[in-house]
């Protein structure tokens, strides 16, 4: 017996000899000290052990586990140490270091003038009406009093998508829809992207317009005239005035150009408002009797204004940009500058 118990005592450390994880050792363990161990097995042959020797031989057996648990009580307690002082070191979190940080984003100045707009024009009772971005030719031209061979047709270089379809050249079309959806009184704005074939430093294939329109009884051009220095305050500086020159649109007469005093000089003259002290910044008239007409509307009961901005050209002046093409080249060197 005593010789099976220094053979089973040898194969112990043996077996524990290099083991590195308390997991190995665990495996081990159960190989001397499990159910079906190498030590359990010898205390089952008891059975067969004759009664008078039974006393000596359990001592003995006895003793054998008590080793072989002190053993690997030992070693365990050993291997833990090592393999958590391992993964705190492996977990170790350097506090000093500088945290990681998500760059946030902002509202692109397009985006802020129009929001800006809006919310001066909403301030006013305008509601926002968004049309869509591919027309028909009849809403983009005919409707807006441009038929086919009409010369204004010229003043916009148009993508054509087929006979019928195009990318919008201008937000005027929205109101062609509005009108003859709804009966007045009319009181909208309609901004978003509109498309013209060119493209150079002072001009973008694509760009962005916010229209307006009004149409109720007796809407006249001093009602315009009020509703755009507002607008320019607003907008532009307290002290901010505005003119009408006379100009021409197929959809508006009579039809004017609207300039507001230059807010850099103060009308004096200077390099912005190349030394004229105003600077031009948006279309408008009155709405042609003819578009009324053909979306329904009573002409001689109702009349209205229109107007249409382009938004780049308002945020340059505002903002102070002098490259339109800064707006659409996303470099975030120039965007960061517009972070609130
Ligand atoms: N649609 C014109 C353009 O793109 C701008 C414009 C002028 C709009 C007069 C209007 C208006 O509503 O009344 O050049």
């Amino acid at each position: 017996m005593q010789e099976k118990i220094n053979e089973i005592e040898r194969q112990i450390d043996e077996a524990v000899k290099d083991v590195e994880s308390s997991r190995t050792l665990q495996e081990i363990k159960m190989k001397f000290l499990g159910k079906t161990g190498k030590i359990s097995e010898l205390m089952k042959n008891m059975r067969d052990v004759p009664p008078e020797q039974r006393p000596s031989m359990g001592k003995v057996l006895n003793a054998l586990r008590q080793w072989t648990e002190e053993k690997f009580g030992a070693l365990e307690k050993r291997l833990k140490t090592i393999e958590l002082k391992k993964k705190y070191a492996d977990e170790k979190i350097d506090v000093t270091l500088p945290g990681r940080t998500t760059p946030d984003g902002a509202y692109h100045p397009n985006t802020l003038i129009i929001n800006e707009l809006v919310s001066v024009f909403a301030g006013m009772g305008f509601e926002v009406f968004e049309g869509p971005e591919i027309e028909n030719d009849y809403y983009n031209f005919t409707a807006l009093n441009t038929p086919a061979d009409h010369p204004a047709r010229d003043m916009q270089d148009t993508f054509y998508l087929s006979d019928e379809l195009l990318l919008r050249t201008q937000t005027s079309a929205g109101q062609i829809r509005v009108m003859e959806k709804k009966s007045p009184p009319i009181k909208i704005l309609s901004p978003g992207k509109v498309f013209r074939s060119d493209d150079d430093a002072t001009h973008s294939p694509m760009f962005s317009q916010m229209e307006g329109l009004v149409v109720d009884k007796g809407i006249t051009l001093c009602d315009l005239k009020g509703m755009l220095d507002e607008f320019a305050r607003k907008i532009f500086g307290e002290n901010v005035k505005t003119r009408l020159r006379p100009s021409y649109f197929p959809f508006t007469e009579p039809s004017v150009e609207v300039d507001v005093s230059c807010s850099e000089c103060g009308g004096k003259g200077c390099r912005l408002c190349k030394g004229t002290g105003w600077i031009e910044v948006l279309g408008a008239g009155m709405v042609n009797r003819h578009v009324l007409e053909g979306c329904g509307i009573d002409p001689d009961i109702y009349t209205g204004f229109a107007f249409g901005m382009g938004v780049e050209r308002i945020a340059m002046l505002k903002y102070g940009i002098n490259n339109m093409k800064m707006l659409f080249e996303s470099d975030t060197r120039f965007l960061k500058q517009f972070k609130g």
